[in-house]
């Protein structure tokens, strides 16, 4: 927003529950409120999508010094100059009490079995503005359980309060049309558009976070771990040069399990996006909430000198010594290694080891290589920053190596064992296995993103931050504390 459009817009005055607040020119009632601290309650609105106004849970009394006072939503009400909004008026807490009645009438309030429990607005809002029990005397109208949406999503029609949150993101974010509601009234359910396919919507899973009660649901993660026994750590999708913000969630330490398998509690539960308007803003696709399937992958942990374990201690002192002993050495940088690590490795190696950027991952088979919304090219995500150090491995990789290389280290994934000159001492630095490690002259196992802290430079130079979620167990490396020890 350039500083001439700000200045050029007009503040309004207006009130809420008789405290005076200021409005931009144009804002909604629910904008505004929003702006000045205060939440109006609401499931269909949110900020980035279309305004349709069904859910009549933000109805708000409006006084203005002329006319009668009236009720409206205030999701589509705009503020006006000297408005003044209650919300907790004697008839509004009455309104907004009934149209929980309404929301709850079909819906199964099946809150102990549900996977949105600890996290759904309609359980919320039930406790803070109604609180009773249903009026109705009539059975509630039955409708499909379990429906498949796609291969991800399965949709509880039941628990679905017709919000169109689902069907809003299909038709303006994602762009897949892949969703629509068929019939009315309580006999209204959310069906997949006839001549789509939202098993093709790469940004499909959105739509469980949208969704504000628990009807659509997760089929990997369906009754995976109830929500208050996690935690999430901020991180970044490493899945392309986007670097998404995500959040990774993982067991609460004081909710760890010690008689079922140990292992989950340091596993990824799941992957949500976390707001940053700088890169992803409020979504992240769906390789991001894969990437447990990514971290998990059977890991390297024992370093090895030719093959056979050593101590990492050992590894570290023959890897330092064969370095310091090179008289043509070679090393090929991840881009995968944070900012941290790839300064560290640059302070440790200068230009005395030349180095040569590659790219650690490549597009899967079937992946999408760039789109309109996030997904990018390069599936790396800290290519940027390594390039801004050291050029890019050739395509030729011989160019890089000349016959007379006489050490190569290798640091990263996505290095073929065939690219080394014959003759030349290899030292690998990896957090995953691989054959090729036991071929090394030296193997040195390091830590993976979720076991540390660090920063990602993304296609556009923004700068992210990433926490540790796990402890890295012991003989495994960080990679900026090693390079520390291999150069000195
Ligand atoms: S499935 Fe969820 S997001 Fe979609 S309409 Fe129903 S309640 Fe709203
Ligand atoms: S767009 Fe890229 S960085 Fe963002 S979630 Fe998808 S793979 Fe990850
Ligand atoms: S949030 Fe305003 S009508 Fe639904």
């Amino acid at each position: 927003m350039s500083e001439v459009t700000v200045a050029a817009r007009k503040m309004l005055d207006f009130s809420i529950d008789g405290v005076p607040m200021q409005a931009e020119d144009g804002q909604t009632v629910i904008q505004a409120a929003r702006a000045n601290g205060v939440d109006i309650p609401h499931f269909c609105w949110h900020p980035e999508l279309s305004v349709p106004g069904n859910c009549r849970i933000c109805m708000v009394e409006i006084e203005q010094d002329a006319g009668d006072p009236w009720f409206d939503i205030a999701c589509n009400m705009p503020v006006t100059a000297g408005m003044r909004v209650l919300l907790n008026s004697e008839k509004i807490v009455s309104l907004r009490k009934d149209t929980m009645q309404f929301i709850t009438l079909n819906h199964p309030v099946d809150c102990g079995i549900c996977n949105k429990s600890g996290e759904c607005m309609l359980q919320d809002y039930h406790y803070e503005h109604n609180g009773a029990a249903s009026k109705s005397r009539d059975p509630k109208t039955h409708a499909t359980k379990f429906f498949p949406l796609s291969d991800r999503i399965m949709l509880d029609n039941e628990r679905c309060i017709m919000c169109t949150l689902c069907v809003r993101f299909t038709n303006e974010v994602s762009g897949s049309k892949a969703l629509g509601a068929v019939n009315r009234g309580d006999h209204a359910l959310i069906r997949p558009a006839e001549d789509a396919d939202f098993n093709l919507d790469v940004y499909s899973d959105n739509v469980i976070d949208l969704c504000p009660v628990g009807a659509l649901l997760s089929t990997t993660l369906l009754d995976h771990a109830r929500v208050w026994y996690l935690e999430q750590t901020p991180s970044v999708c490493p899945g392309c040069e986007r670097g998404c913000s995500i959040d990774v969630w993982h067991r609460r330490h004081e909710w760890k399990l010690n008689a079922l398998d140990p292992r989950l509690n340091t596993a990824i539960d799941r992957i949500t996006p976390r707001e940053n308007p700088a890169v992803n803003g409020l979504w992240v696709c769906n390789k991001a909430r894969d990437l447990a399937q990514l971290f998990e992958r059977p890991r390297a942990e024992q370093a090895m000198q030719r093959g056979a374990p050593v101590e990492l201690a050992t590894a570290v002192r023959l890897a330092a010594q064969l370095i310091a002993a090179a008289t043509r050495p070679v090393a090929i940088v991840s881009s995968w290694g944070s900012n941290e690590e790839l300064a560290a490795f640059h302070a440790a190696f200068g230009t005395r080891v030349p180095g040569f950027v590659k790219a650690d991952h490549r597009p899967l088979p079937g992946e999408v290589l760039e789109d309109h919304l996030l997904i990018k090219p390069d599936k790396n995500p800290n290519r940027k920053a390594a390039l801004a150090l050291y050029p890019a491995l050739p395509a030729q990789v011989s160019e890089a190596l000349p016959p007379d290389t006489d050490l190569v280290l290798v640091w990263g994934e996505g290095f073929d064992q065939a690219h080394i000159p014959a003759g030349a001492t290899v030292i690998r630095l990896d957090g995953f296995a691989h054959a090729d490690h036991a071929q090394a002259d030296v193997f040195i196992p390091i830590s993976i993103q979720t076991e540390r802290d660090g920063h990602y430079t993304n296609v556009a130079g923004v700068v992210t931050a990433f926490a540790a979620c796990f402890p890295v167990k012991p003989g495994i490396a960080h990679a900026a504390a090693l390079f520390a020890e291999l150069g000195a």
